[in-house]
Order: structure tokens, then C-alpha cells, then sequence
């Protein structure tokens, strides 16, 4: 049976801070830019949800985009948008909320929603421009 990718798109609103507290402030300043602005900035993140895997005979289905879509707002957007990651995530108490340790997070999160025959990748945009992917590798 032919293995087809289903994406959904969704999106939130988080604030943010990258920092590391072993470090100066000036050393901070120098790596994460205006990131480190410790009264935090917001992003416009983009999220795309990508399931991999043979077309269900009964359904026609590879996976039910519904309960896709379900999932990632009771899952992701509820937990994020609108937050201040740094302050109101436990996930990053002690992990710098950057885009790449963001879509691990988010992908740890789906992973165990997911069936485990289905392939799961996430890309997250974090800017227009800036984006990460991660697969689980
Ligand atoms: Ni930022």
C-alpha cells in the first residue's frame, strides 16, 4: 500500500528569553542578540505536522485529520500560545526555549499521541524565514 504524508498547519503566539545564567550578561548579549532581552519578545510561531504512513483500507485514511487537528490544539496550541515559554512551561525551567528545543518538546509531546506505525516529523517556523525540523533522530 502506497505510504503517503498528511501535514496540518497550526500556529501560536509565545514569548520567550534565551539565556544561559552560567554565562555574563555580556556574553549573553553576544550570542543570543536581542533574544536575550530579559522583558522577553514574542514570536509568531508556525507549526507543520507531517504523519507518514500507509493508506488505511478501510478509511482511505493515512491518518484522521481531525483527530490531527484535535490533537495539536489540545496538545500544542492550548500549552503554548499565548505563553511565556521561559515562565510557564515546566519543559523549559531548566531548557532554553530555543526553536530547535521547542519542536523537540513538541514532538516528545505527539509522539506518545500518535500511533507508532505512523512516521512523525515537525518543522516549527520561528520566524518567516527561520525554521527547524525534527523527526526524532
Ligand atoms: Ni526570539
Amino acid at each position: 500500500m502506497a505510504k503517503v504524508t498528511v501535514h496540518r498547519k497550526a500556529h501560536f503566539n509565545a514569548a520567550h528569553r534565551l539565556y544561559n545564567n552560567e554565562w555574563s550578561d555580556a556574553r549573553n548579549v553576544t550570542v543570543f542578540g536581542k533574544c536575550a532581552n530579559p522583558h522577553y519578545h514574542g514570536h509568531n510561531y508556525e507549526l507543520i505536522v507531517a504523519v507518514k504512513g500507509e493508506i488505511n483500507k478501510g478509511t482511505g485514511f493515512v491518518m484522521d485529520m481531525k483527530i490531527l487537528k484535535d490533537l495539536i490544539a489540545d496538545e500544542i496550541e492550548e500549552r503554548f500560545d499565548h505563553k511565556n515559554l521561559n515562565e510557564e512551561l515546566i519543559e523549559f525551567k531548566e531548557l532554553n526555549p530555543t526553536a530547535e528545543n521547542i519542536v523537540v518538546v513538541i514532538w516528545n509531546i505527539l509522539r506518545t499521541k500518535i500511533d507508532t506505525t505512523l512516521e512523525l516529523t515537525v518543522t516549527l517556523y520561528e520566524t518567516p524565514r527561520n525554521f527547524v525540523v525534527y523527526n526524532g533522530e
